[in-house]
């Protein structure tokens, strides 16, 4: 019996004639079903936060999943809560169900490297959003101007107060971006340190961005003097840990006291009085803008909007910077409200209406 010609030829030929037969066969039936699915796979794009428990990341995952998928992507989300091996992990696992492209919040700006070198084993990019991410080939960076927080935060404080005690509250030390709003702080207040006009009681970091350990800092600082005129607290979450120490000795709304990320809690301690000013970031601009970039990359077309360079101790990063806006119970309508990041009745719920 004569076998067909195709089983008749060398192993090799064979192989390539079986082989062809079979992508011809595939083919043939996926664009008898549906002509798309051969075309172009769906974008998916893995999003890795630090954390969902504090008000302002949730913003972030929002707008940002709404903008990437009405350009026709998927997002995967996951936070690890201040666990870096967990990021590790979430980052593994989200590249083995094939992500096109990483935009990660880090929870520590260094050990995140190895987030950044796995994935350029793989062929996948990625963004830093919102935290920098050191000493590795980063392929774009996307955040507010950090050292200008830290600038207008201690501006505000030294045009009220420019003679007295201090207390410095930073945040997490493994966040990159509380190292530069510290920079921008001492951009300011090291004239006046300097002249010795003021003095700083204690300079202390909160782990984690904690509020229970920005309120111990403070409380530890109170049994030694309570004569403080201002605080520079590095965001919303430790200001409400400060103004509670504060509050145990009778000195919330005496002592004057910075903030950032227009949360709710922030924008209401604002407006009774509390608390002195807060930093308004537009959230909803800084997450579509990495999402448009997560596109464009994925589709190897130019970030036309980076157009920044930010050394991460390895290389100059591309990066895209967004202006931060310093609010205060007199601008509070006009910025957070306006923007409708905030509602008027949830940020004046405690404030008397005036008759
Ligand atoms: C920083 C961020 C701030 C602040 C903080 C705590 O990196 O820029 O907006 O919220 O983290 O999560």
């Amino acid at each position: 019996m004569r076998l067909p010609f195709m089983f008749a030829c060398p192993g090799r030929i064979r192989l390539f004639l079986t082989f062809s037969c079979c992508v011809f066969i595939t083919t043939c039936f996926l664009s008898s079903c549906n002509p798309d699915v051969v075309a172009k796979k769906r974008p998916k794009i893995g999003l890795l936060m630090e954390t969902l428990k504090e008000e302002r990341w949730q913003h972030d995952r929002d707008f940002f999943v709404a903008k990437a998928e009405s350009l026709g992507a998927d997002v995967e989300v996951a936070a690890c809560n201040n666990d870096d091996n967990l990021q590790i992990a979430q980052a593994e696992n989200m590249m083995a169900k094939g992500v096109d492209i990483l935009v990660v919040v880090p929870h520590n700006g260094e050990i995140c490297a190895t987030i950044v070198n796995k994935a350029h084993a793989q062929g996948i990019r990625v963004i830093a959003y919102d935290r920098m991410i050191r000493n590795c080939d980063l392929d774009l960076y996307v955040s507010f101007d950090n050292e200008r927080v830290g600038e207008m935060q201690a501006e505000y404080l030294t045009n009220r107060i420019p003679v007295g005690n201090y207390i410095l509250i930073g945040g997490a030390k493994t966040d990159n971006n509380a190292l530069l709003f510290r920079k921008g702080q001492m951009n300011v207040l090291q004239p006046f340190i300097d002249s010795g006009k003021i003095r700083i009681i204690t300079d202390q970091w909160a782990t984690d961005w904690q509020a229970s350990e920005a309120m111990k800092h403070v409380e530890n600082a109170l049994t030694k003097t309570t004569d403080i005129q201002a605080v520079v607290a590095s965001n919303d979450g430790t200001a409400g840990g400060v103004i509670q120490a504060l509050s145990e000795k009778g000195l919330a709304g005496k002592v004057l006291v910075s903030g950032q990320d227009a949360d709710i809690a922030g924008c209401q301690r604002v407006v009774e009085g509390t608390q002195s000013m807060t930093i308004y970031k537009p959230i909803q601009p800084l997450a579509e803008t990495a999402a448009e970039a997560s596109m464009q990359i994925i589709n190897d077309q130019v970030v036309e909007k980076a157009l920044k360079a930010i050394n991460n101790g390895k290389i100059d990063v591309p990066s895209i910077l967004l202006d931060p806006v310093a609010v205060d119970k007199n601008n509070m309508m006009e910025t957070v409200i306006a923007s409708g990041y905030q509602k008027k009745e949830e940020v004046y719920k405690n404030v008397p209406v005036e008759k």
